[in-house]
């Protein structure tokens, strides 16, 4: 396989950042096709912790080409702080590629994402306020700003006008502050000067790469349950982090993608709001969100925790056509008596293992467990898998056999070296 994708299994937060991480040190391209500083990737190396949100999880091996392909939605203001913020702790040599097609959040974007989920109120999604989906809500409404226009001053000038002209009517509907043409033109000519080195046609330099037979790995950001089309809707993000969006996303063909690596947690969270059916709220929860440290990257709102729920797993392997499983945080399950894994859901009094399309339908889904005998041994020293209490290798058999996908690594905590490789994804 030489161009693969990670994608997260269930709401985001699976691990993704640690496992492109590792996987990265054997790839000469890493690309994040989708979302923006929404995500938060975290990579533990040499005692050092990064949270990633804009920049693909390859920043730190200078052989590694790092690309914002044009499905992302970019702030380039919160771009420029990480890049500062990274170089202020040792970050040198790096190689940075951004896609002219990308789009630009811009301020109006954040005052309109508070704004919607204030008026939601008891409805809100519970976002990120980043204004995700108002830059998306642009791109398709074609008055979005795009990466490139910031670099071509005519142009960007008459982007800009046209964009304003919509949204300070829709600002102050809302009773928001309205933007001033020159004010947002200067500043952000500016970033663009600022940015202007790393812009391109990213499509162009990809293919490119394709031909050359470079490794690729393909960085997804939030997960398949937060999908726009194939997610819990509305308690989605506003893009596809599935596979299936990546060529559209980064302007290559789908027949140059080799495989899909599907990251799990060994049990699930969730940040914001939505159906969680495997949730609970007892002292175990408590346990795992301490020992997992479950509290948002980006927002640092405590998540919620349940169950590894099948049901969803079974549901992202579908969608993306997930080859390989890593389950990540194994080690957090360490110390719990008994173990659940939902395999299906009662709904209307009939046993179903699909997910409903409405959130009505969906919440009234109850999960049916098996439970599966826990081990108290610290395995996050482990370098193998037959080092794993006879256990925990029962729960990691009993996913792939539920799920019929094979698991290719797991981990035992943050660092890059608790990883545990039980099949090569690149060969
Ligand atoms: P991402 O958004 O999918 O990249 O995931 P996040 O970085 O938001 O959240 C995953 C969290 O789990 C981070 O704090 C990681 O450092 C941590 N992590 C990843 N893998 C493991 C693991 O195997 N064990 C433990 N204990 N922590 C892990
Ligand atoms: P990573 O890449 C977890 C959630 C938000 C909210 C919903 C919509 O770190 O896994 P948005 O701001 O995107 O409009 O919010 O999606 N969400 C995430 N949850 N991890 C993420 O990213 C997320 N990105 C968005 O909490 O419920
Ligand atoms: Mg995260």
């Amino acid at each position: 396989m030489l161009r693969v994708v990670v994608e997260g299994c269930q709401w985001g937060d699976e691990g993704k950042g640690k496992i492109t991480d590792f996987l990265a040190q054997q790839a000469d391209v890493v690309v994040r096709f989708q979302g923006g500083n929404n995500a938060g990737h975290t990579i533990v190396f040499n005692g050092q912790k990064y949270a990633l949100r804009l920049i693909p999880s390859g920043i730190f091996n200078s052989n590694i080409k790092n690309v914002l392909a044009n499905g992302m939605v970019i702030n380039p203001k919160a771009l420029i702080d990480e890049l500062d913020s990274l170089k202020k702790r040792g970050l040198k040599s790096y190689q940075l590629f951004i896609s002219d097609r990308a789009q630009v959040v811009m301020p109006y974007h954040i005052d309109i994402d508070g704004a919607y989920e204030e008026m939601l109120a008891e409805q809100k999604i519970g976002t990120t306020k980043r204004g995700i989906s108002p830059a998306y809500c642009d791109k398709a409404s074609r008055i979005g700003i795009r990466m490139g226009d910031l670099v071509n001053p005519t142009y960007f000038a008459q982007r800009l006008k046209t964009a304003l002209i919509i949204k300070n009517k829709e600002l102050a509907s809302f009773g928001l502050k309205e933007y001033s043409f020159e004010s947002l033109y200067n500043e952000y000519l500016n970033i663009g000067e600022k940015l202007k080195k790393y812009i391109c046609d990213t499509s162009i330099m990809l293919n490119n790469e394709i031909n050359n037979n470079s490794k690729i790995l393909f960085e997804g950001a939030q997960g398949a349950m937060l999908c726009m089309d194939h997610g819990t809707y509305p308690f989605v993000t506003a893009s596809s982090p599935t596979a299936s969006s990546v060529p559209l996303n980064a302007g290559i063909s789908p027949k140059y993608i080799d495989g899909v690596v599907g990251i799990c947690k060994a049990y699930t969270t969730r940040v914001g709001e939505g159906p969680f059916a495997t949730e609970i709220c007892d002292d175990i929860a408590q346990q795992i969100r301490e020992k997992g440290n479950e509290y948002g990257t980006v927002t640092k709102r405590p998540r919620r925790i349940g169950w590894l729920d099948l049901v969803v797993l079974k549901h992202s392997i579908r969608v993306s056509g997930i080859d390989n499983l890593a389950i990540t945080l194994l080690d957090v399950l360490e110390g719990i008596d008994d173990i659940k894994l939902c395999y299906s859901y009662n709904f209307d009094g009939k046993e179903i293992d699909y997910i409903p399309s409405t959130i009505d339908d969906y919440n009234k889904c109850l999960p049916n467990y098996i439970t599966l005998k826990g081990w108290k041994e610290d395995i996050s020293n482990i370098k193998k898998f037959e080092d794993l209490p006879k256990e925990a290798q029962n729960y990691l058999r009993k996913i792939e056999e539920i799920t019929k996908v094979n698991i290719a690594m797991f981990s035992v905590g943050a660092d890059r070296n608790q990883t545990i490789v039980l099949k090569k994804i690149f060969k």
